[in-house]
């Protein structure tokens, strides 16, 4: 498979666990089953593109995608924390805006 192939299913992913993750603070107790399932399978397809392109592009295992994969298992985690935690939603919202934008300047600095 190409590179542009991984490259969309990364983002396509990212875009549908950001989504459900921001969703799982508001949601009702009733859609937890339904938005971790989502969530799940979406972060697995994060982490499969994102080895893919890896190997892919050729880059080896850098020091930034292994804080993007630290990134990814705090953004993965939060959903269920979501559904727990209501109390501390501004917190964890803040964390996942947090992880987020910090593996997206990763990927384009590479600052190591
Ligand atoms: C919080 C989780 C993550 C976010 C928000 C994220 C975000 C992104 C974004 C925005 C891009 C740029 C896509 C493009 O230019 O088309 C990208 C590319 C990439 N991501 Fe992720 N990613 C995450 C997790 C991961 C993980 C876990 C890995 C692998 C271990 C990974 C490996 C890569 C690679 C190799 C690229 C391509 C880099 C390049 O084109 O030079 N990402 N990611």
């Amino acid at each position: 498979m190409s590179p542009s192939f991984y490259h969309i299913l990364h983002l396509s992913s990212l875009i549908v666990l950001l989504g459900y993750t921001f969703y799982a603070f508001a949601a009702p107790a009733e859609t937890r089953k339904r938005v971790l399932m989502i969530t799940g399978v979406m972060s697995l397809l994060m982490v499969v593109s994102g080895v893919g392109l890896l190997h892919k592009l050729r880059l080896g295992f850098p020091v930034w995608a292994i804080v993007k994969l630290v990134c990814w298992l705090g953004l993965s985690a939060l959903a269920g924390i979501a559904y727990k935690r209501r109390a501390q939603s501004d917190l964890f919202m803040l964390v996942g805006f947090a992880l987020a934008i910090t593996a997206v300047v990763l990927v384009y600095l590479k600052p190591f």
